[in-house]
């Protein structure tokens, strides 16, 4: 087949992108495909016109690749892609929206506000309102952003005015939602047509306090437990919750889907990413080769499930 990627992109997740490109290219080219990757860029739609592919791979993360919007291009230019379509992406880029729908399919959520950032917007006053709805420890983050960009987790309230600016320097809207403590998990679910799949479930240990960026993408910089020692129950239940987050946001072909386990057992549903990273230190492709999936057999699946 003959099949574009889309990678590094404009979004603050370039980096990301740029490292997650480089792995599904070298996949696809593995499995025998035509492959042109394109470090993407909207002037870049009219290269991608002419080249009249069977197939758009998407390795772009964050803004203006995970949220739908060039998923809409596609459409619209009637040139198929690996991954969600347009509602399923914007609702899971907009973690408060995606929140509302988990509530009411009662997958447990932090408890969460979400407030508009203008350029008129009081910061003393939101920060005060803030500090007097949340007791610390709680997250102020970008509602639509990646890879823990802008986030501030606050112990202090001093620190509300400073973290606000820091998540507004992302996305104009923020969410400030109350921090769980307890075990970091993430579930890979692959889209198989007549049934989803969840892989086995994920348990980070990061080397900093937090799985930050750097715990993220540098290497060692985190353990990845497959399978997360948690017990049977617990785990088919997080496995549940991960399917029915993938299937109420309308997700398609895959998403990896990230928890918090209380110190009650309780699952906590951070987020679906529908893009998930696909670098040498993420994720996905960790559960996938504990499942006996190489990378490139993964990349193959994403490919099969999206031509079917
Ligand atoms: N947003 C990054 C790419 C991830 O979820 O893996
Ligand atoms: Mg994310």
């Amino acid at each position: 087949m003959k099949i574009a990627v889309l990678y590094g992109g404009i979004s603050g997740e370039r980096e990301v992108s740029l490292s997650s490109g480089k792995g599904i290219i070298e996949a696809l080219k593995k499995n025998k495909h035509e492959v042109i990757g394109i470090d993407f860029h909207p002037d870049k739609m009219h290269e991608l016109i002419d080249l009249d592919v069977d197939l758009v791979f998407i390795g772009l993360h964050g803004k203006f690749g995970e949220d739908g919007r060039i998923q809409g291009l596609l459409d619209m230019l009637n040139i198929p892609y690996v991954g969600s379509g347009v509602l399923a992406s914007a609702l899971a880029m907009d973690k408060a929206k995606a929140k509302q729908i988990f509530d009411m399919h009662q997958i447990p959520t932090a408890k969460s506000s979400v407030f508009s950032i203008t350029e008129n917007t009081d910061k003393e006053e939101l920060a005060k309102t803030i500090n007097a709805t949340f007791t610390t420890p709680f997250v102020i983050k970008p509602n639509r952003e990646g890879s823990t960009l802008g986030l501030t987790i606050i112990e202090d309230e001093e620190q509300v005015k400073n973290a606000i600016d820091n998540a507004a320097a992302s996305d104009k809207s923020i969410l400030v939602e109350e921090f769980i403590k307890g075990k970091e998990l993430t579930v890979p679910v692959l889209g198989y047509t007549d049934k989803e799949k969840a892989l086995p479930v994920i348990e980070i240990i990061p080397k900093n306090d937090l799985y930050d960026y750097e715990s993220k993408y540098s290497p060692g910089g985190s353990e990845h437990i497959i399978p997360a020692q948690i017990d049977k129950k617990t785990t088919e239940k997080i496995q549940n919750y991960a399917i029915l987050a993938h299937q109420v946001l309308g997700c398609k072909t895959y998403s990896r889907v990230d928890f918090i386990l209380t110190e009650n057992n309780v699952p906590i549903i951070l987020e679906v990413n529908t893009l998930p990273g696909m670098t040498p230190t993420s994720l996905f492709p960790d559960a996938a080769k504990a499942n006996g999936m190489s990378y490139e057999a993964m990349i193959d699946t994403f490919v099969k499930l999206s031509v079917v």
